[in-house]
């Protein structure tokens, strides 16, 4: 069973709460918002995917029927918020996890997957690449207002509130301009390359997914502290969290 409700947290404008019973739920609910997503944007609908371990399941489950067979493959491009700048085939790539979880398992185009060429070794150029090839796919030089790059963004939840690569205190979380940058973190030990926030915000949804217990303290933070970056992105489209029961904080359960 789903509860939906309007959350506990800071400046929320309009934003839905999905709290699930468990986080194989919470990963069902996104696998579907995702698919949903999909079908909703006509032409070449962009998803962009989060990194870390919490959507792992998620991809999984969007290989595996039923959502396979509804899936519209040969449309949907493939974009990812962030990634560690380590070769494709290092298991702390996201683009390897997401490579191993769902498009070796189901009819994913290649030309249509999107990730950060992080080959080089070199977070800067890596991040200048990305920027263009989302450019390019986007089609303009600008992001426009009424025009999201992306139908859905999915980001998870650090436990210092960092999001993507967005960490605390770094300088990348103020860049307006750029929409890739290369972050040198100390909380982290490779260099990374993230969408910026103005970047992730183009998208006609945002979800962030949450589970368990260790995550209730920051989840709780949140509402809290509007510096945060996972508070700091406010799409124009809407924004969704969904959470297992474990990381909701208690007033919402
Ligand atoms: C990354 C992610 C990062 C992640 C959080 C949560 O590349 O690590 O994009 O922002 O979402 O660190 O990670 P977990 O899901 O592993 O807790």
């Amino acid at each position: 069973m789903m509860i939906s409700a309007r959350i506990c947290m800071a400046n929320a404008a309009q934003i839905e709460r999905h709290v699930l019973p468990d986080s194989a739920a919470a990963a069902r609910a996104v696998a579907e918002w995702l698919l949903e997503r999909a079908l909703a944007v006509a032409g070449r609908p962009a998803l962009c995917l989060a990194g870390g371990t919490t959507p792992r399941l998620v991809y999984e489950m969007l290989a595996e029927r039923p959502m396979r067979a509804r899936f519209p493959w040969e449309r949907v491009h493939w974009f990812f918020g962030d990634e560690r700048v380590v070769p494709q085939n290092d298991a702390r790539s996201n683009a390897h996890m997401v490579r191993e979880a769902l498009f070796e398992r189901a009819p994913v185009p290649p030309e249509n997957i999107h990730p950060v060429p992080t080959e080089s070794g070199d977070a800067a150029a890596a991040a200048a690449a990305y920027e263009a090839a989302l450019k390019q796919f986007y089609g303009s030089e600008r992001l426009a207002a009424n025009r999201p790059l992306f139908a859905a963004t999915l980001l998870g939840l650090g436990h210092d509130g960092h999001t993507a690569s967005l960490f605390p205190g770094n300088p990348a979380l103020a860049e307006r301009k750029r929409w890739a940058v290369d972050v040198q973190d100390p909380s982290v030990p490779e260099p990374r390359v993230t969408l910026t926030i103005p970047t992730l915000e183009s998208s006609g949804e945002v979800a962030f997914l949450v589970t368990g217990e260790e995550k209730r303290s920051i989840v709780a933070r949140l509402a809290r502290d509007e510096a945060l970056p996972a508070a700091r992105i406010h799409p124009a489209g809407r924004l969704r969290w969904f959470l297992d029961r474990a990381a909701a904080c208690p007033a919402a359960t």
